[in-house]
Order: structure tokens, then C-alpha cells, then sequence
């Protein structure tokens, strides 16, 4: 078998690669003249972009995760955009090849990798913001990892209310990150319950969440992007707001009653942040939201011994 395939092969690839050839050094000798050189550059790059985008038609969101061992990630561990703690590569996190390998394959058409040079030129002069939890922060890191391979002057950018964020100077193309797991601003306060004596005032512990006002980190960024990424989830937990420090919902500046428990809660929060970026974001402005992901600890907080161990992606019934 293998001997009748070797010929066969050899018979198809190798006038393949004088074709290749041939076309390769024909375009070494063609040396467009002063006009048609900017203009056939230009539809060579629009043509490559045009390849290179999904078919509008296909749902990219309907697929799959599967591995491919030869899979590579696109940057390494010296990014210089990564937190410390959180730099897998750095930090030699066990299976990491079993992690990078993983990819998602849309059930209706191709998906290429993420081409940094071709998508920043096709993001020229624009803006991309992540707003909610670590999660997207996460999903930014690597985003931005990628992208500074097309963009060695790359610079991390700061402005009042971001938390972090990248400028690449060659596109002109900022990516930034704002804080607010919860989407809606939450304040901790001390609240009077009940007066015990004359003397003496309960008081109880609580988060105000003010479901309608969106949280300080994101406020006034409605003109600067030109896609918005929102996720919130993996906070509506008791681990992070614990049983005896309740979350409160207030809306108008008044507290909702009867109360909410936090998963109501949670649905008049998206409710109300969707109802806000619809009112005050621009029309043209891309959105999405993302879904839940898994906490990045398991079997405990982070100080309580608890790491994340998972190398596969979860299963559609555990999201
Ligand atoms: C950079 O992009 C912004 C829009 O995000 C635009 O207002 C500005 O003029 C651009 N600067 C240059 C030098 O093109
Ligand atoms: C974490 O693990 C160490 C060593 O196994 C143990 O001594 C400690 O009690 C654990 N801490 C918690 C909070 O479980």
C-alpha cells in the first residue's frame, strides 16, 4: 500500500510545486509600474480579507471543540501583557499542550485561526472593549497576545475608568478592558436593621446593587468603541457574595420588593445593563454578549487551595 501511494504522491506533488514555483518567481520578475501599484495591492488585500471572513449565512456559534495535536498557540510566555499569576505558559501549567490543541470548528463552514496582521487592518483606526469579569480579561490577555504579533511597538494603555487595555500604534487600534463583574454598580454597606435599645442600633452587612446604573468602570465609554464585548457570571455565586453579606437590588434608588434573591437578581441586572447600552450606545456600535464559563477554581477559592485542573472544555449541559 505504502509503496504504491509514495509514487503516487511524488507523480502529484511535485508538478504541484514547479507550478508553485513557476508562479513564484513569475511575480519576483512582474514589477507593477508607480500607478497600478497601490491599487493592485490594495484588491489583492481586500480580496485576502474577503477569503479569509466565515460566510455571513454560517452560525458560527454552532459547532464544536476538537483537538489537534499539532495545534501551536500564537504567542508565548513572554507577552508582556499577561498578569504573572496568570501566564500559563510562564508558570507551566500541567497539559498545556492538551489545552493549546483544543479547537472550535463550526459545524457549516471553516474557520481560520485568527490572522493578527490581517484582522488589524481590517480593524484600522478602531476601538474593541471587554467589559464584565476576569473571564473576559482573560479572553482579552490572549486576544491581545495574538494580536502584538502583527505589532511589535504594541504598548499597554491605561485611561480613567479602564482597567487595562493595549494600543497597537501601527493600526491605530485600541483594545480595552473595563472591570465590572456584575455589570451594575454594587457598593458593601452597613444597614440598621433593628434597634436593640436606646442606645444600641443592629446593623447587617450588605452589597447594594443599583440593577439600572451600570458600574462606575464602564460608564462614559459609549463613543469610544467600535465593538463591545459584555459577559458577567461566575460572581453570582455565595462564594463571592456570601449568605450573611446578601446582595440588595435596588432600582430608582429604592429597594425592590418584595426582594430578590441573587438569580432573580441576575436576570433584572441584564435586563436593565441591555436596556441601558440599547438607550445609550450607538446603533453601530457591534455587541456581544458572552455566555458563562467555568470558574478559574475548583475544589476551593483561590485561597483555599482550590486550582483549576480542567483541560477540556465543558460539556453543553454543565454550562
Ligand atoms: C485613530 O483612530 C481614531 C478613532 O478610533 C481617530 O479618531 C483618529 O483620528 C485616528 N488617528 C490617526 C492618526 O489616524
Ligand atoms: C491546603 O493544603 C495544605 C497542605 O495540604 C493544608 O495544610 C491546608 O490546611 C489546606 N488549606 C485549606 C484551606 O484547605
Amino acid at each position: 500500500m505504502a509503496s504504491k501511494l509514495a509514487p503516487t504522491l511524488a507523480r502529484l506533488i511535485l508538478p504541484a510545486a514547479f507550478i508553485l514555483l513557476f508562479i513564484y518567481s513569475t511575480t519576483l520578475l512582474y514589477t507593477p509600474s508607480k500607478e497600478e501599484e497601490p491599487r493592485a495591492r490594495e484588491e489583492a488585500v481586500e480580496k485576502a480579507e474577503v477569503e479569509y471572513l466565515p460566510p455571513e449565512s454560517c452560525n458560527l456559534f454552532k459547532g464544536k471543540w476538537v483537538t489537534d495535536p499539532n495545534r501551536k498557540p500564537l504567542y508565548d510566555e513572554t507577552c508582556p501583557f499577561h498578569r504573572h499569576a496568570w501566564n500559563c505558559l510562564r508558570n507551566q501549567r500541567a497539559h498545556m499542550d492538551r489545552i493549546n490543541s483544543w479547537t472550535w470548528v463550526p459545524e457549516d463552514c471553516p474557520l481560520l485561526r485568527v490572522d493578527p496582521e490581517k484582522f488589524l487592518r481590517m480593524m484600522r483606526n478602531k476601538n474593541i472593549g471587554l467589559v464584565g469579569d476576569s473571564l473576559n480579561e482573560n479572553f482579552l490577555v490572549s486576544f491581545v497576545c495574538i494580536l502584538r504579533r502583527a505589532d511589535s511597538g504594541a504598548k499597554k494603555w491605561k485611561k480613567k475608568g479602564a482597567w487595562r487595555g493595549v494600543y497597537f500604534p501601527k493600526f491605530n487600534v485600541t483594545v480595552g478592558y473595563h472591570r465590572a463583574v456584575l455589570l451594575a454598580k454594587y457598593v458593601w454597606l452597613k444597614l440598621p436593621v433593628r434597634r436593640v435599645s436606646s442606645d444600641q442600633v443592629k446593623f447587617k452587612e450588605i452589597y447594594r446593587v443599583d440593577v439600572d446604573v451600570p458600574a462606575e468602570g464602564w460608564a462614559g465609554i459609549a463613543d469610544f468603541y467600535d465593538v463591545l464585548v459584555f459577559n458577567t457570571g461566575h460572581w453570582w455565586n455565595h462564594d463571592k457574595f456570601p449568605w450573611e453579606t446578601p446582595l440588595v437590588f435596588f432600582r430608582a434608588g429604592k429597594p425592590i420588593h418584595p426582594p430578590l434573591d441573587m438569580y432573580e437578581g441576575l436576570k433584572v441586572v441584564l435586563d436593565s445593563m441591555v436596556a441601558h447600552i440599547q438607550k445609550n450606545f450607538p446603533a453601530k456600535t457591534l455587541k456581544f454578549w458572552r455566555l458563562q464559563s467555568p470558574r478559574h477554581f475548583h475544589g476551593g477559592d483561590w485561597n483555599q487551595n482550590g486550582s483549576c485542573t480542567f483541560d477540556e472544555p465543558l460539556e453543553e449541559p454543565q454550562v
